[in-house]
């Protein structure tokens, strides 16, 4: 599929409401997150804020004619190190506003502070293999016609000229959608004991 007209950019710091935008509705499971979160801002200071700082070099829009960003994908070439980097610069400010506990139990809230405190983690073998990750989300207008593999295959050319060999990402095994895209897109699962996480080589 060829995308309509519009093209692929770096993310820019104008554009950071809209990315934010983005990330709430397309976070549960690729739907709108609309009145799940008592506090949103912690979807995009999981998902968003820290590839964009972290990695403002990997950041990449998919805008139509008239410059709006209608999706995204945030890659880190180095997992290992992004890790360190959010457990360094990231995390502790996180922790300090969010202390274990402090949002109500068993909410969706409380998924994600946990997740502060306790981050996702690939295991070593994987990390070693696939070094990056990614993460690709487009609003509903811009799905299905082609911008998710421009995407996905302009930060793999970005990824292969830095020498990167592989790459992971972690998706919920509820969102059959992005699964079926990533299949497609030549990812497989690489974890026995993890449907969820999938990886490819570059
Ligand atoms: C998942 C998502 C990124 C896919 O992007 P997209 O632009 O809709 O996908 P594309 O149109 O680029 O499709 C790329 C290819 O995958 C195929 N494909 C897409 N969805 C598929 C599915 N569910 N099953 C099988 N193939 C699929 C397309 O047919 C296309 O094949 P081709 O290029 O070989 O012809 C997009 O739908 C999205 O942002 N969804 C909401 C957010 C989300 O779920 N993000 C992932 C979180 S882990």
């Amino acid at each position: 599929m060829t995308p309509s007209p519009g093209r692929i950019r770096l993310a820019r710091p104008d554009d950071v409401a809209r990315l934010e935008e983005i990330c709430l509705r397309t976070g549960d499971d690729g739907g709108d997150t609309a009145g799940l979160f008592r506090e949103p801002a912690l979807m995009t200071a999981i998902w968003l804020h820290p590839y964009l700082r972290q990695a403002p070099d990997l950041a990449f829009v998919a805008v139509d004619d008239a410059d709006v960003p209608l999706g995204y994908v945030l890659g880190v070439a180095d997992t290992t190190a992004f890790q360190g980097w959010c457990e360094d610069q990231w995390w502790p400010a996180l922790r300090a506003r969010y202390p274990e506990g402090s949002a109500p139990r068993r909410s969706r809230d409380a998924h994600l502070v946990e997740l502060i405190h306790r981050p996702d983690r690939a295991p070593a073998a994987v990390l070693q293999r696939y070094p990056a990750h990614l993460h690709v989300d487009l609003l509903p207008q811009g799905q299905g016609q082609g911008w998710g593999r421009a995407l996905l295959e302009h930060l793999f050319g970005a990824l292969r000229d830095r020498g990167v060999p592989g790459i992971h990402l972690g998706v919920s095994p509820a969102n059959t959608r992005a699964i079926g895209f990533y299949r497609r897109m030549g990812f497989t699962p690489v974890d026995p004991a993890d449907a969820g996480l999938l990886a490819r080589r570059l």
